[in-house]
């Protein structure tokens, strides 16, 4: 029955509707010439199980999954790849021929992909990196960050037992900063990442004393509503290389999308500019 199937993919999530991720596998889909189709899903928590039982029944090869499955999904899943299982979490679901679903998470590749192509004179090992946050998305940035090989990663974040959690587990590269104190690591820091949701339209403003900054310093933030916040001027404005946060989603589509259409897709120009439509 499958031989001319029109593959399916999408993402899950609720609410949904703010996701760029149609737009961007629909770009890729189109550019690329490929035939399928990529849906954004908006799913109630009692349904996702049900839901992804019956996935690839309707033709899908596999989803995205986004804020709040990302952790429950893994219980979902059959096969979870070790990436995944160190961050906690899934963003990429692929429903396999025998039917059995292989949950994967590319965020930390994603991190990593974006910095190295958008500031290609970036050196992670060059100096201790700075992480403001200890949720969700900074799990996957400090695994990025360490298995790139930051000789230090600094931790800080307003609840202070999140960030020594992520200590315990992820261990003695990690240093836990005070909160009131976060300026201080950026004095030291190569590399500086905002992971918190801060400075994001609709949200205070991140108010961490910047002029510690090194001029060498790469400065990213994983906000990109708005592309350049505040955070990221400031650092722009002292010399710094910066990078915004659009790239990361871009990137750790690619996988995905490759593994569910058969051709790896490009982030260029055109690309950002589709996610952003
Ligand atoms: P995500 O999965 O996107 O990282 P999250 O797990 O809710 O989302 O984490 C949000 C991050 O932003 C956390 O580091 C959070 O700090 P707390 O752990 O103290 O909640 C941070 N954050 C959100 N609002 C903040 C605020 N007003 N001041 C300081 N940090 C804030």
């Amino acid at each position: 029955m499958s031989h001319d199937r029109i593959p399916l993919a999408g993402v899950i999530g609720s609410p949904i509707s703010h996701s760029r991720s149609p737009q961007l596998h629909g770009h890729w889909l189109k550019s690329l010439g490929i035939r399928g189709f990529y849906i954004p899903m908006d799913v109630a928590e009692g349904d996702l199980a049900e839901v992804l039982r019956n996935l690839p029944k309707l033709g899908f090869v596999g989803v995205n999954v986004t804020v709040p499955y990302k952790e429950r999904v893994l219980g979902l899943a059959d096969h979870v790849s070790d990436q995944a299982t160190i961050i906690g979490a899934a963003n990429t679901l692929s429903f396999r021929k025998d039917g059995t679903i292989y949950a994967d998470n590319t965020d930390a590749y994603g991190f990593i992909e974006n910095l190295r192509q958008s500031a290609p004179g970036w050196d992670v090992t060059a100096g201790p990196a700075a992480v403001l946050g200890a949720g969700g998305a900074a799990r996957a940035v400090v695994v990025a960050l360490r298995d790139a090989g930051a000789p230090e990663i600094m931790i800080s974040n307003r609840t202070r037992l999140r960030a020594e959690a992520l200590q315990q587990e992820f261990g003695r590269k990690l240093r836990v900063v005070d909160w009131v104190q976060a300026g201080n690591m950026l004095e030291h820091a190569a590399t500086v990442v905002n992971t918190t949701s801060l400075g994001m339209v609709g949200k205070p403003a991140l108010r961490v004393p910047l002029d510690g900054l090194q001029k060498d310093a790469l400065v990213t933030d994983l906000v990109y509503a708005p592309l350049k916040t505040r955070f990221l001027e400031v650092a722009e404005a002292m010399g710094c290389v910066t990078v915004d946060g659009l790239g990361m989603l871009l990137h750790q589509a690619v996988p995905g999308f490759e593994r569910w259409f058969g051709t790896r897709p490009e982030v260029d120009v055109a690309t950002r500019a589709a996610a952003l439509r």
